[in-house]
């Protein structure tokens, strides 16, 4: 039996804590894993669990049983010391704290492979789904080209409700909240940072060197109202906060975390509520999807058990095939630089714009503004152009995958 340790008790450690518990069958390795401690600095009325509990990180760190740690704390200190001392000791470390990978990833997986321990993060992006490992393991025969998802399930939450009930943002994200799904400070969500960062670990996985998440530029969906909702349903679309990445032609990797309308034709607009997905294109692969809830309890904490026992399953043999290389060079490509198409609402006048644009598309649905759709244009000519327009709402991009 090999023995865990379950670092903060919170809606995910709970969840791990459930999860271990509950396993019966010898199929899920009922038999192969047991918490020995919980780590909190809380005091919890919960009978079941006092026997485990513990405030001492030493307790976990000097204790020889325990070989495996879950690393549930979220954020990034005491977070990021505790997972290093634990590696250096050659204790295996799994994590859903994307900010932690997203920051450390490198040197924490380095330490990991330099004292034979493993580094496990499959629940940092896209809580429940599988998309670490098949990055990891089953696409490798292929040259990734790009990657789009939605990647939080709190906005993505709060949008499809904006979009089928008509909430405002305030009260859909109380419920976001309600429900367990954003964090604690739910800026973090709103304002696209929790995105970013897993956006920043998935590029990091695609092309094997460190994106930091710095370099990302990110926008959030504070602004978006119901108008943007009512523009986008009449281009037959939806409005989704996309991270986005693709490789261009110099080895660079345009990036981009920002709200983006999102055909009807595309099964990016299908993902609703909670539901995060992520598409990445390969070489050889062409179009693959994964999908399923990207928040919440349970879904979240099953990827942190999976990585449990794969360590457990990996106790005398590690392996150690996810490495990010650093460089002083930074890999993200000049955002200017990038094509899109993009819907544009200001309230300026038609022929105003006419004379800066070629060639635009309006869409008429407001009488105190105006809207219009330029295709196909880099963005820095758009906001050269778009400087020289009054009463500029916002840009938003439309999706084109690859
Ligand atoms: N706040 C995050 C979300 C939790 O809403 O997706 C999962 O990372």
């Amino acid at each position: 039996m090999i023995k865990t340790a379950i670092m903060g008790f919170g809606t995910v450690g709970s969840g791990v804590y459930e999860i271990i518990r509950d396993m019966t069958s010898a199929d899920a390795a009922g038999d192969e894993i047991e918490v020995k401690y919980i780590l909190d600095i809380r005091d919890f009325d919960n009978e079941e669990i006092k026997p485990l509990l513990t405030k001492n990180f030493d307790d976990i760190l000097n204790d020889n049983d325990v070989k495996i740690a879950a690393e549930v704390m979220g954020g990034l200190h005491p977070a990021y010391e505790f997972t290093k001392q634990l590696l250096e000791q050659g204790k295996s470390v799994v994590t859903s704290n994307k900010e932690l990978v997203a920051t450390y990833g490198p040197e924490l997986l380095e330490i990991a492979k330099k004292n034979n321990a493993m580094y496990l993060f499959e629940a940092s992006v896209g809580g429940g789904i599988p998309i670490i490992r098949p990055m990891t393991v089953c696409t490798k025969a292929n040259d990734i080209m790009a990657v789009a998802g939605i990647l939080n399930g709190t906005t993505n939450f709060i949008l499809n409700e904006m979009f089928t009930k008509g909430k405002d943002f305030t009260e859909a994200l109380s419920d976001a909240q309600a429900k367990g799904y954003a964090e604690k400070n739910p800026a973090a969500d709103v304002e696209g940072h929790d995105a970013c960062r897993k956006l920043a670990i998935l590029a990091s996985m695609a092309w094997g060197k460190y994106v930091n998440y710095n370099d990302i530029p990110t926008c959030g969906i504070t602004d978006i109202t119901s108008r943007d909702v009512a523009y986008a349903e009449k281009m037959s679309s939806v409005i989704k906060l996309i991270g986005y990445a693709k490789m261009n032609e110099e080895g660079k990797i345009y990036a981009s975390v920002s709200p983006m309308i999102v055909s009807e034709e595309n099964i990016l607009s299908d993902v609703n509520g909670v539901f995060n997905a992520v598409m990445i294109h390969g070489n050889y692969l062409g179009d693959a999807v994964f999908y399923g809830k990207g928040a919440g309890k349970l879904p979240t904490a099953s990827a942190v058990v999976a990585d449990i026992l794969d360590c457990s399953r990996h106790i005398d043999v590690k392996k150690h095939n996810i490495l990010w290389e650093c460089s002083d060079e930074n890999i993200i490509a000049d955002s200017n630089e990038q094509t899109l198409t993009f819907l544009v609402r200001c309230t300026d006048s038609c022929e105003n714009i006419e004379n800066i644009f070629d060639e635009v598309e309006f869409v008429s649905l407001f009488n105190d503004e105006t809207a219009f759709v330029i295709r196909n244009v880099k963005r820095g000519k758009l906001n050269a152009g778009l400087e020289k327009i009054n009463g500029v709402i916002h840009a938003l991009g439309v999706l084109d995958f690859i």
